[in-house]
């Protein structure tokens, strides 16, 4: 592990306490209890300001949703090799794991998730079965890889990114993934061609949300030619 790793795994296993999210009992998580304070000492540790918030802290409606799921539905997974896409904590991931997939990827763009990941991987027994990567696929990074399944939470939060993860999903629905989108009432979320197969009110905490809970529908895409925002 390199000197930055090792920083980082120390940081989160100071500023984090392990702790489960309401609607996942079963899998234990490296969690903040408070945003602000955080994100402070992250930009402290990374000499750094206007760095992105740790998402990878908290356990977001749109993992809670998908780990209950696959974990109520693990025929979903079982066997086959998933993808965690944006993953902050992992939950989404581990819970793929944990339910029996072949291989799991945990792919997010903050460095710190990846870390976060792998010791919450470690955390449930799950550290040989998950893979933590550090990857902006949106970008082309990971083109070929051929995933089952892929598990997307709460990734339509900002617009272009939801345009850019809609093409991506899309893409991937179309080569035939089994592509879940968990959405918590976001704005930037595109429903069209797409099939709700699960709901959930997932309770949340008014320092991330504006409410106590969120409402959290669980979106299949369509195999066949959902939207393509922008052209791919
Ligand atoms: C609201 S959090 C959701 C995390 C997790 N999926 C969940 O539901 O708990 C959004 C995550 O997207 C990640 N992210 C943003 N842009 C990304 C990109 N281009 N590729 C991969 N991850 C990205 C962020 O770093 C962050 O961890």
């Amino acid at each position: 592990m390199s000197p930055d790793e090792t920083a980082r795994r120390a940081f989160i296993q100071a500023h984090t306490v392990i702790s489960t999210a309401p609607l996942v009992p079963d899998l234990r998580l490296h969690l903040a209890t408070e945003v602000t304070p955080l994100w402070q000492a992250t930009e402290d540790l990374l000499r750094k300001t206007g760095v992105p918030p740790p998402f990878w802290a908290f356990a977001w409606p749109g993992s809670q949703a998908l780990a209950r799921y696959v974990l109520d539905h693990p025929d979903t997974v079982r066997g086959r090799a998933v993808l965690d896409f944006a993953s902050g904590s992992g939950l989404a991931g581990l819970a793929a794991a944990r339910a029996g997939a072949a291989s799991v990827t945990c792919a997010d763009i903050d460095p710190m998730a990846s870390e976060a990941v792998a010791l919450n991987a470690a955390l449930n027994g799950l550290g040989d079965r998950v893979t933590a990567v550090t990857r902006d696929l949106l970008a082309g990074a990971g083109q070929g890889a051929a995933w089952d399944v892929i598990l997307a939470g709460d990734v339509c939060y900002e617009q272009p990114m939801a345009d850019a993860v809609t093409r991506f999903l899309t893409a991937h629905a179309r080569t035939g993934a089994l592509v879940l989108l968990a959405d918590p009432g976001r704005a930037y979320v595109t429903r069209e061609g797409t099939d709700p197969v699960a709901r959930f009110a997932v309770p949340t905490t008014l320092e991330l949300e504006d409410r106590a809970v969120r409402e959290t529908t669980i979106l299949r895409l369509r195999p066949s030619c959902p939207p393509d925002p922008g052209g791919a």
